[in-house]
């Protein structure tokens, strides 16, 4: 009977439960971290739903003052760095963002640090105020994986488990600098939806399978 109850509240017409629809935070330009200086701006993208009427921002898990899809960061300063999270009337909090505002002369920028396998990946060795570099190299776990002439970027456009770990760069003008490292890790698997499946009216006795859907990596066959 309780059981019964809930379902009248929550269900919505049509018998099926909706699926909890995620918000996902994009960045433009697409880097989690950026120069001190720099324009961010961060889109809170999520399904429309009937209801939804403004967006909320988290910063370090607290509420910031911006209600808007787009969250406008001019001349970013180290106390934008952090970890962004939006959300919208109905939808699920998206997964963080952590984003990094830096001052240095060489950066290594990312599109992201938790890539699901597939995904592409971006990098970029970036010069302090687009100060122009050349002899660019990528390091992957200390080791260099490519090489590139002048001050640009590339991207791994099907990422898999090699993918993993530090990232850094160096170039020169006139001498040599090194950029931080930056860590990425890959995803088992993308975060699964939990889904129910009932028809009304909801009797006891009756059947309700439930499915926790995701994709399992087909080289990790024995994940369950
Ligand atoms: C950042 O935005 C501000 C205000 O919109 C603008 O004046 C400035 O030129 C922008 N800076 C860069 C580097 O694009
Ligand atoms: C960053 O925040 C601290 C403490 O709130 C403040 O003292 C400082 O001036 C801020 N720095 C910038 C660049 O906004
Ligand atoms: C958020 O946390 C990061 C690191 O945990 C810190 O560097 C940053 O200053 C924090 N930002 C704010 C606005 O509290
Ligand atoms: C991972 O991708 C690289 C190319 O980026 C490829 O050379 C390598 O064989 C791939 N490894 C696996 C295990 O698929
Ligand atoms: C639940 O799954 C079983 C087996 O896959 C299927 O026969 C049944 O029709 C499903 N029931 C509902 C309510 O979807």
């Amino acid at each position: 009977m309780w059981l019964l109850i809930i379902l009248l509240f929550c269900v919505p017409i049509g018998g099926q439960v909706a699926d909890p629809a995620k918000a996902v935070i994009t960045l433009q330009p697409p880097w989690v971290s950026v120069f001190q200086e720099k324009n961010v701006t961060l889109q809170c993208e999520r399904p429309l739903l009937p209801g939804d009427s403004s967006t909320q921002w988290f910063l370090n898990g607290t509420a910031i003052d911006t209600l808007t899809p787009r969250y406008r960061i001019t001349a970013a300063s180290i106390n934008d760095s952090g970890e962004y999270r939006c959300q919208t009337g109905l939808s699920v909090p998206s997964d963080p963002v952590q984003l990094e505002v830096h001052r240095n002369w060489l950066l290594l920028q990312v599109s992201s640090r938790v890539f699901t396998e597939g995904e592409p990946l971006a990098l970029r060795c970036h010069g302090w105020r687009n100060k122009p570099m050349h002899n660019i190299l990528f390091y992957q776990n200390g080791k260099t994986f490519r090489f590139l002439p002048r001050n640009s970027e590339f991207t791994i456009l099907k990422t898999n488990l090699s993918h993993n770990g530090i990232y850094h760069c160096s170039g020169m003008r006139r001498h040599c600098y090194t950029s931080a490292g930056v860590y990425t890790i890959k995803e088992l698997f993308p975060a699964p939806v939990l889904r129910a499946s009932l028809s009304l009216p909801l009797l006891e006795g009756n059947l309700v399978n439930l499915s926790c859907e995701t994709k399992l990596l087909p080289q990790r066959p024995g994940l369950q």
